[in-house]
C-alpha cells in the first residue's frame, strides 16, 4: 500500500522507471512514446547529453545559495537569454518554480506596480473562460475552468471572465476572421468598463490555449486589438506562455507572432524542459523601475527561486534551441500536421485537428457536422487517456471544451527531437487508440 497522495487518490500509476530521447519505460519494461511531454514540458526529451551534464556540472560547483543573499551565475546568464529574446530592451526576468508561482507572481507585480504609481485601487485582473493559470489561490482565481475552480469557489475572487477567441465553435459562418477577432476582444473592452478602468489591473491570457480547449490559436488580429484596448484603458497585459512558449510555436514567444508586446510573460514547463522545476515573468523594464523607484523592493518571494542547478538546466535549453532545434519546430510541427489530416480529418469523431508548430490539439465530437459534443456521462477524456496507456503512448486528453463540462479533445506537444519515423508510429498507435474508444 502506498504512501504517496496520487493526483488521483482513486487511481494507481505504472512506476517510471528510466527514460530516454521520445520513450519513457516503466517497470515492467514497457515503453511509452511521450508525445506530449506529459503535459508540454520536454521540450529536449528524455536524458539529454547536453542538459544532464550541465546539471551535474552546476552540482557540483553549487547547488543553492539564497537570493536574499546572493546572485549567481547561471541565473544572470539565463536572465540575460530570456531578455535578449524580448522585443524590448532592458526587460527583467523574475525567476520562479513553475507556471503558477509565475502567474502569482505577475499578479504581485501588477499590483504593486499600480500601487507604486498611486492607483491602488487597480486591483481586478480580467481573464478568459475555460482557461488554466495554475493551482495556487491566485492562478485559480483568474482561470476559468469550471471543474477545476467548483471545489474551491467560495475561497476564490470572482473577477470578470470573458469568453476565448474560438473560431471553430464560437465565429459566426458569415464573419471573416477579422471580423471575428474584433468582435471578441470588444467583450474586454466591455469587461473593463463595467468594472471602471480605475479598478481594474490587468487582463491575461494564453495567446495559444492549451490544456484547457486542446491547442487554440487566437484569430489573426485578436491579440493587436486586445492590446489596443489594454492599453486605450491603461491595463496591463500579461501573456501566459507557460505552455504554448518556451519554443513549442516555432518562435521562443509566442505573443511576437501575434504582434503584439505584452507588459509580462509567464513561462515555465520547456523553460527547464522536465530537467529542473523552474519558470519566469518577464517584465518590461517599466514595471520594474516604477517599483524600485517607490519601495526599493518586489514584496514576494520563494526560496528556491533563481535555483542554480535550475538555471544552469535552462541555460544548457536555450544552447540547444540556438544550436538549431527551435528553427526546426515549425517545418517539423507542419509535417505533423499534414499527417494528422491525412489520416485522422476523415475520423467521423475527429471534429478538429489544430495548432502551431509542435503544439497540437484535436478536438473529438459525436457528430462531425453539427459539432455536438459526447455526453459528459460517458467520460471520454478518460477513456482516451487509458486508451492511450495501453497503446503506449503518452499524450494529454482534457474535457470540458464546449462549455466548461462537456466536450473532449486531445493536446499533442512532441519534443523538438521528434523526427518523421516518431510522428509516423505516433498515427499508428492514435489510430489503435481512437478504435478502442470510438468503435469498441
Ligand atoms: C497556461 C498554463 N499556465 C499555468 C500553468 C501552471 O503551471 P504549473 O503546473 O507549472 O504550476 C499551466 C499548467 O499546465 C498552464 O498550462
Amino acid at each position: 500500500m502506498s504512501s504517496v497522495f496520487y493526483r488521483d487518490p482513486g487511481s494507481t500509476y505504472p512506476t517510471a522507471t528510466r527514460a530516454e530521447g521520445m520513450y519513457i519505460y516503466d517497470d515492467s519494461g514497457r515503453e511509452y512514446l511521450d508525445m506530449s511531454g506529459g503535459a508540454a514540458v520536454s521540450c529536449l526529451g528524455h536524458g539529454h547529453p547536453d542538459v544532464v551534464r550541465a546539471v551535474q556540472e552546476q552540482a557540483e560547483k553549487l547547488s543553492f545559495a539564497h537570493t536574499s543573499f546572493f546572485t549567481n551565475e547561471p541565473q544572470e546568464d539565463l536572465a540575460a537569454r530570456l531578455a535578449a529574446r524580448f522585443s524590448e530592451k532592458d526587460a527583467k526576468v523574475w525567476f520562479t518554480s513553475g507556471g503558477s508561482e509565475s502567474n502569482e507572481s505577475a499578479l504581485k507585480l501588477a499590483w504593486q506596480y499600480w500601487r507604486a504609481k498611486g492607483q491602488p485601487d487597480k486591483t481586478i485582473i480580467i481573464s478568459r473562460q475555460f482557461s488554466y493559470h495554475g493551482g495556487t489561490l491566485g492562478a485559480t482565481s483568474i482561470s476559468g475552468s469550471v471543474f477545476r475552480r467548483e471545489p474551491y469557489e467560495k475561497v476564490l475572487h470572482d473577477w470578470p471572465r470573458i469568453a476565448p477567441c474560438y473560431p471553430y465553435r464560437n465565429k459566426l459562418e458569415d464573419e471573416t476572421d477579422r471580423e471575428y477577432g474584433h468582435r471578441a476582444a470588444q467583450e474586454l473592452d466591455e469587461a473593463i468598463r463595467l468594472a471602471g478602468p480605475e479598478n481594474v489591473a490587468a487582463f491575461i491570457a494564453e495567446p495559444v490555449v492549451g490544456a484547457t480547449l486542446g491547442v487554440v490559436p487566437a484569430v489573426p488580429g485578436y491579440f493587436e486589438e486586445i492590446r489596443r484596448i489594454c492599453d486605450h484603458h491603461q491595463v496591463l497585459f500579461i501573456a501566459d506562455e507557460v505552455m504554448c512558449g518556451s519554443g513549442r510555436c516555432g518562435t521562443f514567444y509566442v505573443h511576437d507572432q501575434e504582434n503584439v508586446r505584452p507588459d509580462m510573460v509567464s513561462i515555465a514547463k520547456g523553460l527547464g524542459g522536465g530537467y529542473q522545476p523552474i519558470g519566469a515573468v518577464i517584465a518590461r523594464n517599466f514595471i520594474c523601475d516604477a517599483i524600485r523607484d517607490d519601495t526599493s523592493a518586489f514584496a514576494h518571494g520563494h526560496t528556491y527561486i533563481g535555483h542554480a542547478i535550475a538555471c544552469a538546466a535552462g541555460v544548457a535549453i536555450q544552447k540547444c534551441l540556438d544550436d538549431g532545434l527551435l528553427a526546426s519546430v515549425t517545418g517539423k510541427g507542419e509535417h505533423l500536421m499534414t499527417l494528422l489530416n491525412k489520416r485522422f480529418a476523415d475520423h467521423p469523431h475527429v471534429g478538429d485537428i489544430r495548432g502551431r508548430g509542435l503544439f497540437v490539439g484535436m478536438e473529438f465530437v459525436s457528430d462531425q457536422k453539427s459539432k455536438t459534443a459526447f455526453p459528459v456521462e460517458q467520460g471520454i477524456p478518460g477513456k482516451l487517456k487509458n486508451a492511450a496507456m495501453r497503446n503506449g503512448l503518452i499524450c494529454y486528453p482534457g474535457g470540458g471544451t464546449v462549455d466548461g463540462r462537456k466536450g473532449a479533445h486531445l493536446l499533442l506537444a512532441p519534443p523538438f527531437i521528434a523526427e518523421d519515423q516518431h510522428f509516423e508510429e505516433l498515427a499508428d498507435r492514435l489510430d489503435k487508440m481512437l478504435h478502442s474508444v470510438f468503435s469498441g
